[in-house]
């Protein structure tokens, strides 16, 4: 059942160029985003939305894309938070909660606190027949297909992937896009899958740098813009399975603080694909060499040749739209955190102290 893989979590995250094109295929039809009409988003002027873990950074992401594309307010939150601080909703707000599993205790619970406050609540889940799913307005499938290792994987590409056509959709009606702009976007969107699978190719490096990153205690990740998520989900995903202790950080904030911490035992991940923060971010990259800290730079080849010099170490990523590199990304913070944990022989699907579903608070 794991395809001959040796862990589930190998096995999803080489599924996701096929999971993520299917995806494309159902919500995509003859260059139309075809989504249920009651979703219609003219008639809010704000978006409230609340997870947990990992489906926590696909909000986070998605706020990026929201405010930018579609520019409409985005709050997001953490669901534990979320729940107990009742905060006000106000009129013509949409409530999304995004979970893989659609049965996080604290998501349903804040999902029914938002019940008769917000205009409508969308869930965004992979199990279909789930509490949040049958508790919510509207229950959108992320269709990754079961995700059985506990490190969620396909299920946040998916759920990018899913919440980029959202916005999409969200520019369109607003009036927010352009026919030509939508449809390249769109374009962009379609190249993700086979970008993932071309990228796959990078595993044989990332092994050996993992080797590596395996004796180190601290790792930090940065990113900046809709990237620096994406540094929380790779500070995340290894924390959780290789127990090396790893944050993540929006490169502006380094020197507010964490740069103290970097001296040549610390690992720093810097995801950088050529976006217009793309300068700013290797600026800051450079602050951390000038102090000894040992730079793994994540970018396509260009940008890897111009800032690659004097980097600890590199992995080479294929050119792709700035806008919606996370969903590439994912990729090799997904890969980092399944190779370390192998070096390090740490339980890959079943981490300690973790459960695949969390249905208690
Ligand atoms: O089923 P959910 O998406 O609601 O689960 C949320 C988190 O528990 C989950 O994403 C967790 O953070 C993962 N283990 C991360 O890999």
């Amino acid at each position: 059942e794991k395809a001959g893989h040796k862990h589930f979590m190998a096995k999803e995250i080489a599924e996701q160029p096929i999971v993520l094109a299917e995806a494309m295929t159902h919500y995509v039809q003859n260059g139309e985003i075809t989504l249920p009409e009651a979703l219609d988003f003219t008639k809010f002027d704000r978006i409230t939305m609340v997870a947990c873990g990992t489906a926590y950074l696909a909000c986070l992401t998605a706020k990026y894309w929201f405010e930018q594309i579609a520019r409409i307010p985005v709050e997001v939150d953490v669901a534990s938070e979320f729940r107990y601080r009742e905060p006000p909703i106000p009129a013509r707000t949409l409530a999304i909660f995004v979970s893989q599993s659609g049965e996080t205790a604290d998501t349903l619970a804040a999902l029914h606190y938002a019940k008769g406050k917000a205009d409508m609540i969308l869930s965004v889940v992979n199990v279909t027949e789930s509490s949040m799913a049958r508790d919510s307005d509207l229950a959108l499938p992320i269709l990754a297909g079961v995700e059985v290792s506990v490190a969620s994987t396909k299920a946040f590409t998916c759920q990018l992937s899913l919440l980029s056509l959202l916005t999409l959709k969200a520019a369109q009606q607003r009036g927010k896009i352009d026919i030509g702009t939508a449809a390249k976007h769109l374009e962009n969107l379609k190249k993700i899958p086979s970008l993932i699978s071309h990228s796959l190719a990078i595993s044989s490096d990332v092994k050996k740098i993992a080797r590596k990153i395996a004796k180190a205690e601290d790792v930090l990740f940065l990113g900046r813009g809709a990237m620096f998520p994406l540094a929380l989900e790779g500070a995340l995903k290894l924390k959780e399975l290789s127990y090396i202790h790893a944050e993540g950080y929006a490169s502006g904030e380094l020197k507010h603080g964490p740069i103290a911490l970097i001296d040549n035992r610390v690992p720093v991940v810097v995801m950088a694909p050529r976006d217009a923060l793309f300068d700013k971010t290797v600026s800051n990259m450079q602050e951390v060499m000038a102090r000894g800290g040992k730079v793994l730079l994540i970018s396509d080849a260009k940008g890897i040749a111009q800032a690659g010099q004097g980097v600890w170490e590199t992995l080479t990523m294929p050119e792709v739209d700035p806008v919606f590199a996370p969903i590439l990304y994912a990729l090799p913070a997904q890969l980092l955190a399944y190779y370390t944990a192998i070096a390090k022989g740490t339980d890959v699907d079943q981490p300690r102290n973790l459960a695949k579903s969390v249905t208690v608070e």
